[in-house]
């Protein structure tokens, strides 16, 4: 089992770049299905999760090969298989995203069900209504769920919920619906931008994306085209919390400021001085201790569910108490425990987390739970006296291409053993 060694208290400085964007090119890949001709997609970060999803898609009579270091050319023309296995669905719940569609192009898809996961329950019943109201069936049994339609219409979908993967998954869905589908209550992230100017490109015709209402005509077919994946939000997020954390100063590049401005407004909040120094770069600055700041996570453009670990392990060494309310997803506090290992005072109540900042938290082994979790404790390890050894290391794999050499290139005592 891989670990990373830190020993804490080194200043980082320097700049580090940020890759293209986890959650934006996962349903990219998926949404590569839909074309009749190849696809070539560009800035496509080197992680785990990216290869699972080139794994689904090969399952499935797909192809899905690198052309370069972050180039992939992608063929969903052969695609004839409809049933996405266990096996890498239970890896990464994302394959779900291939549900949509298979749907709209072959009739039909069996996907295993993604079942419960470290960070909640994350339920699938937003999409599986979306789907029926396209007009869809859904059959549930032997740990699979089973969709099948004669030709997708369009309809009014209202989400109860702004769930990001239900309106991926819709939107895909609807683009080769005959008529046209509203998508109500759609999540508005960035990501889901990214999506619909990638179904643009490919011929699709949407409206609305990044606002609540999502108008998309459905086509009768979509054709590949090349396009580039934008920046990743949260790891550029994670190293502004580095730079803060360290009381460093960091440049961040290769971002779009505007998707952080919900993590820039609480670096500043907690004392850090943040700058765009241009389009695609922010500086962080940060203070000799950072200041206590209340977080909830919400929706885009609310607070990011997936920054609010790394947010709390800054809120750890903060002076003052600060109260961290975590909206989106039941059980995201996993990497708690494992914080108080190192001297952090956190005590839970509900969906809340309330930390009483510590001058000084110390290394200690820990163990990464999930992906945020795990950033997180790198993070606290970067504040920490002594050494801290973070087991679960593959867990960070998912989402962050080579983050130790990253935060090691900026003068961080860190190895992977
Ligand atoms: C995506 C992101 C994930 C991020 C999350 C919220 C990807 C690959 N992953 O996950 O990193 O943390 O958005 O920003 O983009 N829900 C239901 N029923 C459903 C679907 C969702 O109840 O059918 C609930 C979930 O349990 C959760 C909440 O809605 O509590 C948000 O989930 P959702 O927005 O769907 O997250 P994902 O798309 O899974």
């Amino acid at each position: 089992m891989e670990r990373a060694v830190i020993k804490g208290r080194a200043t980082l400085n320097g700049s580090v770049r940020v890759e293209g964007s986890k959650n934006a090119v996962l349903p990219i890949l998926a949404a590569s299905i839909l074309a009749d001709s190849p696809c070539i997609i560009k800035d496509v970060p080197s992680l785990d999760d990216v290869t699972c999803m080139c794994e689904v898609l090969r399952s499935l009579g797909g192809q899905a090969n690198p052309s370069g270091p972050t180039t992939l050319e992608l063929n969903g023309g052969g695609i004839k298989s409809t049933e996405a296995p266990y096996e890498l669905v239970r890896r990464m719940r994302a394959s779900f995203l291939v549900m949509g569609p298979l749907l709209a192009k072959l009739g039909r898809a069996k996907i295993s069900l993604p079942g419960g996961c470290a960070i909640g329950a994350r339920p699938i019943d937003l999409h599986l209504k979306g789907f029926e109201l396209l007009g869809a069936r859904i059959a549930m049994g032997d740990g699979f769920v089973k969709v099948s339609a004669r030709g997708l219409v369009g309809n009014r979908i209202y989400l109860d919920f702004p769930s990001v993967g239900a309106t991926e998954n819709l939107m895909m869905a609807a683009c080769l619906a005959e008529g046209t589908t509203f998508i109500e209550n759609a999540a508005e992230e960035p990501e889901i931008i990214d999506l619909a100017n990638f179904l643009s490109n490919m011929g699709a015709v949407l409206r609305g994306a990044g606002t609540k209402v999502i108008r998309i005509d459905g086509k009768k077919q979509l054709c590949g085209v090349e396009y580039t994946v934008i920046p990743d939000r949260i790891e550029a997020g994670t190293y502004l919390v580095a730079g803060a954390i360290s009381g460093g100063n960091v440049l961040v590049e290769n971002v779009v400021p505007e998707h952080l401005k919900p993590m820039i407004a609480k670096l500043r909040e907690s004392g850090a001085r943040v700058e765009e120094e241009s389009a695609t770069q922010v500086r962080v600055i940060g203070s000799r201790r950072p200041i206590a700041a209340d977080i909830k996570t919400l929706p885009y453009p609310g607070f990011p569910t997936d920054m609010q670990a790394q947010m709390m392990a800054l809120m750890c060494t903060a002076e003052g108490t600060s109260l961290v309310t975590e909206t989106v997803f039941e059980n995201r506090f996993m990497h708690v425990p494992e914080m108080k290992r190192m001297g952090a005072q956190i005590k839970i109540e509900g969906r809340s987390a309330i930390i009483r900042g510590v001058p000084r938290v110390w290394g200690a082994p820990v163990k990464a739970t999930d992906l945020r979790a795990g950033a997180a404790l790198l993070l606290l390890g970067l504040a920490a006296d002594g050494v801290t050894d973070v087991t679960g290391v593959e867990h960070i794999d998912r989402g962050y291409s080579d983050i130790v050499g990253k935060i090691r290139a900026l003068g961080a005592d860190i190895k992977r053993v």
